[in-house]
């Protein structure tokens, strides 16, 4: 059965202080989240400690952001799976969109960073979608197809969450219309050979349109940017109708 997994990414936002605060509206507004779901943060690994010891005890998972694909080693400024898993890490958002567009990520170190974080015991929530020029030209479906041939080569895909973020929709208030985004999923779906893969929606998902994404078929969840940061709005998200 394909798991429901509302995961929200803080990216680069919120200080220990500022996630305490934040926990302390949120936990509350989830105890009768229904449990067909799974609620994820994925915060800035700063946070991890604090989150974790606020999450002990709750059906609430923790997530990072990113993970280095060596178990240690000379790489200034990277993280192991080994330090995520001592801070209660599950999830690990791979190949956001930000990261390869801003910090060089390819498909290639998507690909050793799914493998590695996989071995350890994590699992990987892999971010694809085409930008607003692929979108325009007609190409989305051959721009995924490559990220997920080359992102997953030799990548379990019973340990593996999928995230498709159309880049026009992220941070932009500009949605991907439901169906759309319903259909560009059941065509991900249909590349896979697994079709139990928990697939997620990202890109602009708010508390007035959340119903209507979980009302689609093919969408798994979805993974929240800017509206995870306040705890009403992203308790509205985890609480949607379904
Ligand atoms: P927004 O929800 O702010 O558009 O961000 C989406 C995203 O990038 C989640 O990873």
């Amino acid at each position: 059965m394909r798991k429901v997994i509302i995961a929200g990414n803080w990216k680069m936002f919120k200080t220990q202080a500022e996630a305490a605060e934040f926990l302390q509206g949120f936990l509350p507004l989830t105890e009768a989240t229904p449990e067909d779901r799974e609620i994820v943060l994925c915060v800035p690994f700063t946070d991890l400690a604090t989150v974790s010891k606020f999450l002990h005890g709750n059906l609430v998972r923790l997530g990072a952001q990113n993970v280095h694909w060596e178990a240690d080693g000379a790489y200034t400024g990277e993280i192991s799976a080994a330090m995520l898993l001592e801070q209660g890490v599950r999830y690990v958002i791979i190949g956001h969109s930000e990261r390869r567009q801003y910090f060089g990520e390819t498909n290639q170190t998507v690909n050793l960073r799914l493998k590695a974080a996989q071995q350890q015991g994590l699992v990987p929530i892999l971010c694809v979608g085409e930008t607003k020029e692929q979108r325009d030209a007609g190409t989305t479906k051959q721009v995924i197809a490559e990220q997920l041939k080359a992102g997953l080569v030799d990548v379990d895909l019973k340990k593996l969450v999928i995230a498709y973020e159309p880049i026009w929709a992220i941070g932009t208030g500009d949605t991907c219309a439901a169906e759309e985004a319903n259909r560009t999923i059941g065509e991900i779906r249909a590349q896979l050979t697994n079709s139990t893969v928990s697939i997620q929606y990202g890109g602009s998902v708010k508390p007035d349109n959340i119903d209507e994404i979980m009302a689609q078929p093919e969408i798994d969840g979805v993974l929240v940017g800017g509206a995870s940061l306040d705890a009403q709005s992203f308790a509205r998200i985890a609480n949607y109708q379904g």
